[in-house]
């Protein structure tokens, strides 16, 4: 019988708008942990927008700062991390992290955004192209995950699944 896995950080993956950052605040108020926004790291440090990042230099730019980002925060301990969507697709993620996949339906998210926060994510100007993005990326999402959350349901509900759930484990 081995020891059970120490966590070093727990970090929120999930779609665009699912709640991610939201949540981790929340989290980390409530767990006494901090709280590190990988998107908010990014633009502070780029003195821009991601909108602005992804035009002025491109995605693949972006892709690599993300990557850059969420290395440097895992050889911390002891945060609750919100990534930007693509994150899991285009980085590896410390192994030594807990994952918490937010699952939230498209059409859930669509409705939850408001026009400010839509306008603000270059990747969901187009809906038909922003639904072929969810669909391919859900199984990702989904295998990358060592918790997964209904976000459907109301956001008080399922934050309180969450640190139930992390409470159970070992987390630094
Ligand atoms: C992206 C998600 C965004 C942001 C960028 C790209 C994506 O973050 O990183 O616009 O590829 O899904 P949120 O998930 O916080 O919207």
């Amino acid at each position: 019988m081995g020891f059970p896995k120490v966590y070093d950080n727990v970090v929120l993956i999930g779609f665009m708008g699912s709640g991610k950052s939201s949540v981790a605040k929340m989290l980390a108020l409530q767990l006494y942990k901090d709280f590190k926004d990988v998107d908010n790291i990014i633009e502070v440090k780029e003195n821009a927008t991601v909108t602005e990042i992804f035009k002025s230099k491109g995605e693949a730019y972006f892709r690599a700062l993300e990557q850059e980002c969420i290395d440097e925060l895992t050889q911390k301990k002891g945060q609750i991390i919100a990534t930007g969507g693509g994150l899991p697709i285009h980085s590896v993620i410390s192994k030594k992290s807990l994952i918490v996949f937010i699952n939230a339906d498209f059409d859930v998210i669509l409705k939850r955004l408001t026009k400010r926060e839509r306008d603000k994510r270059p990747l969901l100007q187009d809906e038909a192209r922003a639904r072929a993005l969810y669909e391919q990326r859900i199984e990702t999402y989904r295998e990358q995950a060592t918790f997964i959350v209904d976000a459907n349901q109301s956001i008080p509900t399922f934050i309180h699944m969450i640190r139930d759930f992390i409470l159970d484990q070992r987390v630094l």
